[in-house]
């Protein structure tokens, strides 16, 4: 029980990596609060699979790239459950429209800059004084392979680079604080992001698809493709007191893509 007495909000927990983490954290004895946008029927869902381990959860539907939004995630929070110790930054969006400068719509570019890096931004901003008043936290971001190396997206790319500098400047700025903030940047997961920008690659059958994705885990070390629960014990590291000395630290969960 890693996690004993602890409240956590887990943001894009209706579905993939999100989903994982809020059943795990409920399981070592988090209290979470589950946080999705449109989802709501997957919230539910996830919801439900808490409480049926015995755990407790709260559904709060919210967009994270909207200023009253994030703030009500933190009060809504800390109104049913009494305190703040983790936030887990996990939402995202993955649109799949920005793979080349020139055919990349500005509203694309901004959503998801407003997703990805403002919904982070947002986010922290209204957790941070309730860790405080609870005697500390962690902070866990999302960036991505993509992220770190090239490789296709661009804003989707820029936005979890920017998730980088966040997390080392927030590091900083809150270590003091005792509250710490580390990033996770997972390799290929298979979630729903990635079964739905597989389906919309243009003039290309399922079976080529499915042929792409091999090949990915094909030059991956570990010869395959992670699975929501692998990224979501890394997010339970962070989270916990296990890395009660770790700040400021981005760690690649990619089954070893990145060393090669
Ligand atoms: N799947 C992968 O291969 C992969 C690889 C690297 C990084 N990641 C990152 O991991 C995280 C989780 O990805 P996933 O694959 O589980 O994705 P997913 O699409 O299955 O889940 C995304 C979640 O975010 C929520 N969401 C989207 N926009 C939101 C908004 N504006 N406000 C609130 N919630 C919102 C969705 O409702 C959903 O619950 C993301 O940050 C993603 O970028 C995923």
């Amino acid at each position: 029980m890693r996690l004993q007495g602890k409240v956590a909000i887990i943001t894009g927990a209706s579905t993939g990596i999100g989903r994982a983490a809020a059943i795990l954290f409920a399981l070592e004895g988090a209290r979470v609060a589950v946080v999705a946008d449109r989802d709501i029927e997957g919230a539910r869902q996830t919801v439900a699979a808490v409480e049926r381990d015995g755990g407790h959860a709260l559904f709060i539907q919210a967009n994270i790239a909207r200023e009253a939004d994030a703030t009500r995630i933190a009060t809504e929070t800390v109104a049913r459950f009494g305190a703040l110790h983790i936030l887990y930054n996990n939402a995202a969006i993955a649109p799949g429209t920005d793979n080349f400068i020139e055919t990349t719509p500005e509203d694309d570019w901004q959503r998801i800059l407003d997703v990805n890096l403002k919904g982070a931004y947002l986010c922290i901003k209204h957790a941070v004084p309730y860790m405080e008043r609870s005697g500390g936290g962690a902070i866990v971001n999302t960036s991505s392979l993509n992220g770190v190396i090239a490789l296709g997206p661009l804003a989707y790319g820029a936005s979890k680079m920017a998730v980088v500098s966040l997390t080392r400047s927030l590091a900083q700025e809150l270590g003091p604080r005792n509250i710490r903030v580390n990033c996770i940047a997972p390799g290929y997961v298979d979630t729903e992001m990635t079964r739905r920008l597989r389906r919309m690659q243009p003039n290309m059958t399922e079976e080529q698809q499915d042929q792409r994705m091999h090949a990915f885990a094909g030059r991956t070390p570990l010869r395959r493709v992670a699975q929501p629960d692998e990224i979501a014990r890394a997010a339970l590291f962070f989270a916990s007191d296990d890395s009660s000395f770790v700040t400021g630290q981005i760690l690649t969960v990619d089954g070893g893509y990145m060393i090669q």
